[in-house]
């Protein structure tokens, strides 16, 4: 790659249409650079293909990518399987994570971190489960997890429950927080969806990351509420609306939005709307269920 180095993600003209629904184009010609050491929010209406974008970057099966290219540390994204992806350093972090009853969070969260250890193309030389052979003994783990933990002010039982079994929705968003400071991503992609965003798992979330940000990571926020910019501070906000970021700048953008809804700057920028599409932006997150 000429033009792209291995400090920013660079998307070029990306068009995506659900796999199920190909003639239906979503994302239309999507252009973003995200540099490590930033940290980038983009907004959106309901239904504007913010969680496709998301599962796009990520290489989810359900999403078909008509055109363009997403290029990472010399790579093309869009040409690998999604653990590649997750080997070249990306992590998303789940909205809805699902449960895995009779599997350890220490024992999950190993196996990824052993996943990664081969790089992108599975080194045939590094034995994960071998420390003689570039493995992790089981000490250095306990001790790395041990220090994350602390870092993200987790009890040390945590590592011994089931993955996400009758986990409340904080705790699901912390084991997301763990693995993404255990995975170390060097670009990490967080997608909260437009519903089922409670206050504690919000602060939850913000305060992971911001424990977290670094030099060596880029972060891409994809929020349907300013609120939570509040808590993490984007460099740059970005507005994507009918398949296509229609404009970006800092995060007075955000608080606009928050004022006056979508409306105004889509007809700024020049596209139609009508009365019957949601074009508010929710003042408050849903209280905490207890
Ligand atoms: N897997 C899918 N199959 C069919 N349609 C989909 C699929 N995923 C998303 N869509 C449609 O694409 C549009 C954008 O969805 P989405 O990316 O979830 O938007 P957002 O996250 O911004 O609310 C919506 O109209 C949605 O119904
Ligand atoms: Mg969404």
């Amino acid at each position: 790659m000429t033009d792209a180095n291995d400090r920013e993600l660079v998307i070029r003209d990306l068009r995506v249409a659900p796999a199920a629904n190909p003639d239906r184009e979503i994302l239309k010609g999507i252009n973003l650079t995200i540099r490590k050491g930033e940290t980038h929010a983009i907004m959106g209406p309901n239904g504007s293909g913010k969680t496709t974008l998301s599962y796009a970057l990520m290489g989810h099966p359900a999403y078909e990518i008509l055109g363009g290219e997403v290029l990472w540390k010399g790579y093309n994204l869009l040409d690998l399987s999604a653990d590649k992806r997750a080997r070249l350093g990306l992590f998303l972090a789940f909205q809805y994570p699902t449960a895995i009853p009779g599997l350890s969070v220490a024992s999950f969260v190993r196996s990824a971190v052993n996943a990664k250890l081969q790089g992108v193309d599975k080194n045939p030389d590094v034995d994960p489960t071998d420390p003689t052979r570039g493995g992790l003994t089981m000490l250095e783990f306990r001790k790395r997890m041990r220090a994350k933990m602390a870092l993200l002010k987790m009890e040390d039982a945590f590592a011994t429950r089931y993955v996400n079994d009758g986990f409340s929705g904080g705790e699901k968003k912390r084991l997301e927080m763990l693995q993404m400071a255990m995975l170390e991503p060097e670009f990490a992609i967080l997608d909260e969806t437009d519903s089922g965003l409670d206050i504690d798992a919000l602060r939850i979330v913000a305060e992971g990351v911001n424990a977290q940000l670094n030099e060596n990571m880029g972060v891409l926020v994809i929020t349907h509420y300013q609120r939570l910019l509040n808590y993490i501070k984007p460099d740059v906000v970005h507005v994507l609306a009918r398949g296509q970021i229609i404009t970006s700048g800092g995060k007075d953008l955000a608080l606009r939005l928050e004022e006056e809804g979508y409306g105004p700057i889509l007809r700024e920028a020049g596209l139609e709307t009508d009365a019957t599409e949601d074009l508010s932006v929710p003042q408050e997150p849903e209280p905490a269920a207890r």
